[in-house]
């Protein structure tokens, strides 16, 4: 069954939401199969797959290349396309024309924006043109130059209180869910009480109403001098696994151990009839 957006609301408070990154189509059937409930197409695959430094610089054509590459799996989660930096900041019109790439030719069922009050246009625009909107809300990377960096954020009692009303406004304006993102506990839990939406969190403890993790985070697929963050859980190491696998290809390609007859094709009975004659073939070929 297709996971759709009032599927997942509905999920509040009777089951927990599982969420995790996919940018292309091998990762977004195994997310299927693993039966999660949200893949989030996140810009986060500008560091993690196209190696950027940051969020910043991926465009929306880089996003909506990974897009397709996920929905073309036909997934049963909810797939949600990250708008990347710059892609609805600048005007509605933009915004809407961006976010429809999104949904009409990357066949996304809902987009993800960051930020809380600066957005409340963006995000009734979005919602008015019927695209389902996930809010994102605590540590956002793409205001990493605003925050002087990847901070906590929400951390007094001022900023929590800030953060706990952007919650309640961006669900009043109609998202269907939203991101907490590197939140203390306690506040990520105020807030996850108080809404109606589910919140999904990263670096926000266990009481919201999901969790999200990036895909290579969650497989290992990092290598020895990447440090991973405080919320980062690796459940596999595929880095190492692939160094291994790709060490013992050299090797058997190299001692003539790959490929055996198990992996070569046999001739047909034809050739082997007339072997001698196709050998004279090739001496008159290269004479
Ligand atoms: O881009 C991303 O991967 C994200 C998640 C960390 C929520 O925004």
């Amino acid at each position: 069954m297709k996971k759709t957006v009032p599927y997942i609301v509905n999920l509040k408070n009777k089951e927990i939401i599982s969420m995790v990154t996919a940018y292309d189509y091998p990762s977004a059937k195994a997310a299927s199969e693993a039966d999660i409930d949200i893949i989030l197409v996140g810009d986060s695959l500008a560091q993690v797959v196209l190696g950027h430094e940051d969020t910043l610089s991926v465009t929306v054509e880089e996003m909506l290349h990974h897009v397709k590459a996920v929905t073309n799996a036909k997934p049963k989660p909810l797939v949600v396309a990250d708008m990347p930096y710059m892609s609805y900041h600048v005007d509605l019109a933009d915004t809407l024309r961006n976010a429809a790439k999104f949904i009409q030719i990357g066949k996304a069922d809902a987009v993800k924006v960051e930020g809380g009050s600066k957005r409340r246009e963006t995000i009734q625009a979005l919602v008015n043109a019927e695209i389902p909107v996930m809010g994102h809300l605590g540590l956002t990377p793409q205001s990493k130059n605003m925050m002087g960096g990847y901070k906590v954020q929400g951390k007094t009692l001022e900023l929590a209180k800030k953060l706990f009303e952007d919650a309640l406004l961006i669900q009043e304006l109609g998202c269907f869910s939203m991101v907490l993102e590197g939140v203390p506990s306690i506040v990520a839990e105020s807030i996850s009480e108080a809404l109606e939406i589910p919140t999904i969190g990263i670096g926000a403890g266990k009481s919201t109403d999901g969790q999200v993790l990036v895909l290579h985070d969650i497989l290992g697929m990092k290598s020895k001098e990447y440090v991973d963050a405080k919320f980062v859980k690796r459940y596999s190491k595929q880095y190492e696994d692939t160094v291994e696998a790709l060490k013992s290809y050299k090797s058997e390609v190299q001692n003539k151990k790959f490929p055996t007859e198990n992996h070569s094709y046999a001739m047909g009975a034809d050739l082997q009839e007339s072997l001698e004659e196709w050998k004279k073939e090739i001496k008159k070929i290269l004479s």
